[in-house]
């Protein structure tokens, strides 16, 4: 038990899936997981444990932001020995080629700020998934005929984003998309030796405005979830 997860000591898997959304983490352990058991619901931020193809897996909802997900990702490295950990989330699409409903595999997150900033001082830090999950996800991806795109994303640490000059800038350096959590699970990642992704679904569009209605998430969300799967038992 931890300040913020309530689960008992063995109750976490070393692989945990951490979407933001605690209903989206109820939701992907009962479609996909056997035997899923609640492991945690303190602050309503639900976490299960059951297996995937015999394979043992968490999967633990991170909350929306960096500072939130640093706090579940600290607690899973530090106090329950997680060792693979993999966003799965939304993000919105960056470029053209980007579309509603793709698969982004981010293989960097630049980001302006994140609660592991303070450390690095006049450093810029290149936050960056690990090469095996990558590649293994790549290939899951191509399996399934997903449509998607490998290579840098956006990890903003504002929604409601005063500053569009920044997206400019992104969308000018090829970035394909914007999420908020990336940046600090790399980080964290490379900070105690663990493996990280994002494997992320496009729900909406910054260029053209388009969003996915909610009843329609469902289908791209578990393309994402069966492809994250797949890359930490692969
Ligand atoms: N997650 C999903 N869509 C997003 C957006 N447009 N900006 C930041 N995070 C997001």
């Amino acid at each position: 038990m931890t300040i913020h997860i309530g689960a008992a000591k063995g109750d976490m898997a070393e692989t945990v899936l951490m979407p933001g959304d605690p209903y989206r983490a109820k939701w992907a352990a009962e479609t996909f997981l056997e035997d899923a058991k609640l492991v945690n619901e303190v602050r309503g931020m639900l976490g299960y444990t059951g297996t995937w193809n015999g394979h043992r897996v968490s999967i633990q909802g991170s909350g929306m932001g960096m500072p939130s997900l640093s706090i579940y990702a600290n607690e899973l490295i530090r106090d329950y020995g997680a060792k693979t950990l993999i966003r799965i989330g939304s993000c919105g699409g960056m470029q053209d080629k980007v579309k509603l409903r793709d698969v982004i595999l981010a293989m960097t997150a630049t980001t302006l700020n994140s609660p592991s900033s303070g450390i690095f001082r006049e450093l810029n830090f290149a936050p960056c998934a690990d090469w095996g999950l990558l590649q293994a996800a790549a290939q899951a991806a191509a399996k399934r005929g997903a449509g998607t795109h490998i290579g840098g994303i956006y990890s903003s640490d504002v929604f409601y984003d005063e500053r569009p000059d920044l997206n400019e800038q992104m969308v000018r350096h090829g970035i394909l998309g914007v999420e908020m959590e990336a940046a600090e699970l790399y980080t964290l990642a490379a900070r105690h030796g663990c493996r990280a992704l994002a494997v992320l679904t496009v729900s909406d569009h910054l260029g053209t405005g388009e969003a996915l209605p909610s009843d329609q998430r469902e289908r791209s969300f578990g393309d994402m979830v069966e492809i994250a799967l797949e890359a930490a038992f692969g």
